[in-house]
């Protein structure tokens, strides 16, 4: 099997973004495709302003951030990821759009590459069967923020080759991130744990345990949380914890993993978290206030 050099990443929303900034520091000559010109270039001036932020706090070394830029390169055009050595897709939850896109790179890519999936909650084994490469398939979890957060999932399925496996943890390590291995089942090993969590502290606010800021504070200072559960959905974004909800359920059909009432709403409505300004707190003011939404 090739050695890795180069990697396509798609998508360039919060986790692509990242994924893809953490590949080009690492070295590898990487290409990110967005849908469309206006999220490609928000997605790049995020992964600008994080770079030049760790220069200014004197963390990074303006020539590695000259280097990690100068690896880094954003596309439209899917075809501009055909020469990849493995391809990291980060698009929305949803597994008619993975599979539609898996689809189309199993016919541009050569078979060398391989492909990794970014989701949350979906079956990696339902991906690896919309292509011809099931053996060279596999999902790499990252967690948010990318550059930060230093564990990768490494889902293997029952058709992953060891190879692949092999290739992909080792991969994951020259990223500067510790990996784990998980098994194909929704969730994996973290969002098996913390989902439910998220969902129980909804749960208790619509039940009147507490206002939002008294868990998010209960949970901080009770538990050494870095973030609470509100303003870590937020963090997450609430569009995408709705649909690794209704993923999850229809896996397990536990109620554990259903949606709360609310969160649903809230998608419904827009309130999609802290990348769209207004979730279960309100970024528009200095400091985040809890939403009217939730509150009524
Ligand atoms: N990009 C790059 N760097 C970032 C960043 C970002 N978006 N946000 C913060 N940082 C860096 C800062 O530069 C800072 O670095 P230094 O310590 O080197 O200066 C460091 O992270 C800490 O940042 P701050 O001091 O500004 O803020 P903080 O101490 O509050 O930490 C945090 C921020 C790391 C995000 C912390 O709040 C945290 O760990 N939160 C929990 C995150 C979490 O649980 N993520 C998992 C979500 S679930 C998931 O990802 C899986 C899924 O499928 C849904
Ligand atoms: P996001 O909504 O921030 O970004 C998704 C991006 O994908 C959007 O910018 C969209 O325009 C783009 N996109 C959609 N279809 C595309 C296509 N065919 N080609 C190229 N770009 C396309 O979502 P996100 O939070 O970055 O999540 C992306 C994936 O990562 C999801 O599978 C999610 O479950 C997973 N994930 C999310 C988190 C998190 O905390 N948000 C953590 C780990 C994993």
């Amino acid at each position: 099997m090739a050695d890795i050099t180069k990697v396509g990443v798609v998508g360039c929303g919060l986790m692509g973004r990242g994924i893809a900034q953490v590949c080009a520091a690492a070295g590898y000559e990487t290409v990110v495709r967005e849908v469309a010109q206006e999220p490609l270039d928000t997605g790049l001036a995020a992964v600008h302003k994080g770079l030049d932020r760790l220069v200014e706090k004197g963390k990074l070394e303006k020539a590695a951030r000259d280097a990690t830029l100068a690896n880094l390169r954003g596309t439209v055009d899917l075809a501009d990821l055909a020469n990849a050595d493995i391809v990291i897709e980060a698009i929305v939850e949803d597994i008619a759009a993975k599979n539609e896109l898996f689809g189309a790179l199993d016919e541009m890519c050569p078979e060398h590459t391989i492909f990794a999936s970014n989701t949350s909650s979906l079956t990696v084994t339902e991906m690896a069967a919309a292509t011809a490469r099931p053996d060279r398939f596999i999902g790499l979890h990252f967690f948010n923020p990318v550059p930060v957060m230093k564990l990768v999932e490494v889902v293997r399925t029952g058709g992953t080759s060891d190879e692949s496996f092999d290739r992909v943890f080792e991969f994951a390590s020259s990223l500067g991130k510790q990996p784990v291995a998980c098994r194909d089942n929704s969730g994996f090993i973290v969002n098996r744990l913390l989902v439910p969590y998220m969902l129980d502290a909804i749960r208790a606010y619509e039940e009147g345990v507490g206002s939002i800021e008294d868990i998010d504070k209960a949970m901080t200072l009770g538990t050494g949380y870095p973030m609470g559960p509100f303003v870590l959905g937020d963090f997450v974004g609430l569009d995408t914890l709705y649909f690794i909800t209704e993923i999850m359920y229809d896996e397990y059909r536990e109620k554990r993993f259903a949606s709360p009432p609310l969160l649903k709403r809230m998608y419904l409505a827009g309130y999609h978290g802290r990348k769209s300004g207004k979730g279960f707190y309100d970024y528009g003011g200095d400091v985040p206030v809890v939403s009217e939404f939730v509150k009524r």
